[in-house]
């Protein structure tokens, strides 16, 4: 493995839905996960996350975990339902104590919170007076994170504010293969605004409740890749590029949405005058989150994306490109050239970067054999996490400022719409018992640490 500059960061990501469980602890409200899981049909398995990996009762077992893997950080994300149950009003003291308690104990082990402010977890009330479609949420949302500030600001250091908007618009409210399940198409772009000027509202709370906060958003990526030299597939590659990578990053970076004309929208929907300046706040580092890149067509006539009026369709990867269990393409050097994509095309307005997302899901069995007596050999995983973190340092030698590495995921949890079929950990769990077994991975990954850090 290359040298990685001195301070680099390495850890591991979770999300509060997706490990926590007991979703009704402590005067929990519900969120639009809640709803979205009990309805029949929205996940794959019909399963949910009324324990998924237990870490809420199991948190010691996690920064345990974390310690043992020689980890400078963990990132989490901070569920809004625990701390507002309603969306808004005054906080719940006891949801509170429980991000206290957890930020505590990786103190104690030395370990560095990387607190997400919003992992896709609506309070429902908020979702029922329009979510993310209404100006309104923006504003709450600054109010919640203001009212996490005021009882963690003294001990969480760095804060990322949203995750993945783009994952929220698309599949949340275009496709509604994720919560909370609207298929809006285009009438979703509302969404992107107001989660966007929600971050910008959240940059200025955490400015003003800590004068020494770093502050970040985590937008996903892919590498954009036209299926040929063709030119309907270069504009149908151009296109998607806009509405998966580049509505969520210029505003921030640049301070204007892209051009929209091949959307047949003349300006971006829900802007009012003033909101790119909030929107474009500095930032002390960009959290990037990617796993593949994407291949991209024209649409074929009378396909199903040419009838929704897409221009654009998916294509397939390269032949013989190797795939996770997700079916996604395992291809290193597209990372390596998504990240020196964002510094040719943002230059010095792109702020240091993190890799707050990186991480592939394989079907792993648990076998006898190791030191619990229980062995999962993931050499499949290792294989993908190797080639990305190499990547990573391509990045760097090419004159990319990456400052850390985040595994996507310290232990395997609910993989929203996909339930309990994708495992991503380096630590696998039963489903059945929290049982925790370290994978081959996670030793893997303990040993690149050591190296790097000394
Ligand atoms: C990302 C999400 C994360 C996880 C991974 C696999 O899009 O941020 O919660 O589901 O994908």
């Amino acid at each position: 493995m290359p040298e990685f500059p001195r301070g680099f960061r390495w850890g591991a990501a979770t999300a509060a839905f997706q490990i926590e469980g007991a979703t009704t602890a402590d005067g929990r409200g519900p969120s639009i996960w809640d709803t979205f899981t009990a309805e029949p049909g929205r996940v794959i398995d019909g399963s949910n996350a009324l324990v998924a990996a237990d870490s809420y009762r199991r948190h010691h077992d996690d920064v345990d975990l974390l310690a043992e893997l020689g980890a400078t950080d963990y990132r989490f994300s901070i569920s809004w339902p625990r701390v507002q149950p309603g969306g808004s009003g005054p906080a719940n003291v006891a949801g509170l104590d429980h991000y206290e308690r957890v930020v505590d104990a990786l103190a104690e082990a030395g370990i560095a919170p990387l607190a997400t402010l919003y992992h896709w977890d609506l309070p429902q009330p908020l979702e029922d007076a329009g979510g993310w479609l209404v100006r309104d949420t923006a504003e709450r949302y600054a109010e919640y994170v203001g009212l996490v500030l005021d009882r963690l600001g003294d001990r969480v250091g760095r804060w990322i504010t949203l995750n993945e908007p783009a994952m929220t618009t698309l599949e949340g409210y275009a496709l509604g293969t994720q919560a909370p399940g609207r298929t809006l198409m285009l009438g979703a772009l509302p969404t992107v605004h107001h989660q966007l000027l929600g971050h910008g509202l959240a940059v200025a709370a955490i400015r003003a409740a800590s004068g020494t906060a770093e502050v970040g958003i985590t937008n996903n990526h892919t590498l954009v890749v036209p299926a040929s030299d063709d030119p309907g597939d270069l504009v149908a590659a151009g296109a998607f590029d806009v509405v998966y990578n580049r509505i969520f990053v210029d505003p921030l970076l640049t301070g204007a949405y892209p051009d929209l004309s091949a959307f047949g929208l003349e300006s971006f929907p829900g802007l009012e005058s003033g909101d790119l300046g909030v929107i474009a706040a500095p930032l002390d580092f960009y959290g990037v989150n990617s796993y593949n890149p994407t291949y991209v067509a024209a649409p074929a006539e009378g396909s199903e994306f040419a009838l929704a009026g897409l221009p654009f369709e998916p294509a397939a990867p390269p032949a013989g490109t190797p795939v996770t269990g997700f079916d996604w393409p395992v291809v290193p050097e597209a990372f390596a050239e998504l990240l020196v994509g964002l510094r040719r095309d943002y230059g010095d307005a792109l702020p240091p970067i993190v890799i707050t997302e990186n991480g592939a899901s394989y079907a792993d069995e648990v076998v006898p054999g190791g030191n619990g007596g229980r062995s999962v050999h993931d050499h499949e995983r290792i294989a993908y996490l190797d080639g990305h973190v190499r990547a990573v340092a391509d990045a760097i030698g090419r004159g990319v400022d990456v400052r850390g590495y985040f595994v996507w995921s310290l232990v395997d949890n609910f993989e929203w719409a996909q339930g309990y079929t994708q495992r991503f950990g380096l630590v696998h769990v039963d489903f059945e018992t929290g049982e925790r077994t370290r994978k081959d991975s996670f030793d893997w990954y303990r040993r690149v640490i050591a190296e790097q850090r000394g």
